[in-house]
């Protein structure tokens, strides 16, 4: 799958990588960051949403759009689309500049809202990547975990490195009866959720 990537997504994506290291280093302020996944986990996301049951697919967090285009990648495989939402404007306008270079647009509705304004017009979810602020994960989970497909994944990121916010979600996520979780070591931690 991987070998197949055009040259116009590896080097959007390539950017996306360069603007995010100096990012970390340069000073830019926290909302202009683009906080983006590592390369591996784009790729394992990709793995997991490949082999994805029917339903939607989502995304909660797009910034410029580097994971979408992991998950667009696999989507485009099965004739699927993505839904990703993103609240702020500068991202969106990023985002959107991201689809149209790397030719992914036809398997991306990108929506400009907060997510949990817009949850309620979701029903069968199939996958979800859960990646915006630390304090919106378990609303998020709460709002998700009910339209859950069998066999559905949710994936959280930020499960080790940001282990004290993600907390109390993640011990709610392990006592809940509807869902099997395990935390997997790679880029900063994925947490992931599969709907019984
Ligand atoms: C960590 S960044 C996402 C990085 C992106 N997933 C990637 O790896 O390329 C988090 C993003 O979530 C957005 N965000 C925060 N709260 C949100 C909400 N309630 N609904 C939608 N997006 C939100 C932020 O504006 C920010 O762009």
């Amino acid at each position: 799958m991987f070998s197949e990537f055009s040259e116009e997504l590896e080097e959007r994506m390539r950017l996306l990588e360069t603007i995010d290291r100096q990012d970390r280093t340069d000073g830019t302020g926290r909302d202009q960051r683009l906080r983006q996944i590592t390369r591996e986990t784009g790729q394992f996301l990709s793995l997991l949403l490949v082999n994805a049951p029917a339903g939607d697919i989502i995304e909660i967090g797009t910034s410029a759009g580097y994971s979408t285009l992991w998950l667009a990648f696999a989507a485009k495989e099965t004739g699927r689309k993505v839904k990703t939402f993103e609240v702020s404007a500068e991202k969106v306008a990023l985002a959107r500049e991201t689809f149209r270079i790397a030719q992914l647009e036809d398997h991306i509705d990108l929506i400009h809202n907060d997510f949990l304004k817009e949850v309620d017009r979701l029903a069968d979810i199939a996958f979800c990547f859960l990646d915006a602020e630390k304090k919106i994960y378990q609303p998020c989970f709460d709002a998700i975990a009910g339209k859950m497909v069998r066999n559905g994944l949710i994936v959280a990121d930020n499960a080790t490195d940001q282990f004290q916010a993600l907390k109390p979600m993640i011990n709610n996520a392990l006592k809940d009866p509807r869902f099997d979780c395990l935390t997997v070591p790679i880029g900063n931690g994925e947490f992931i959720c599969r709907r019984k």
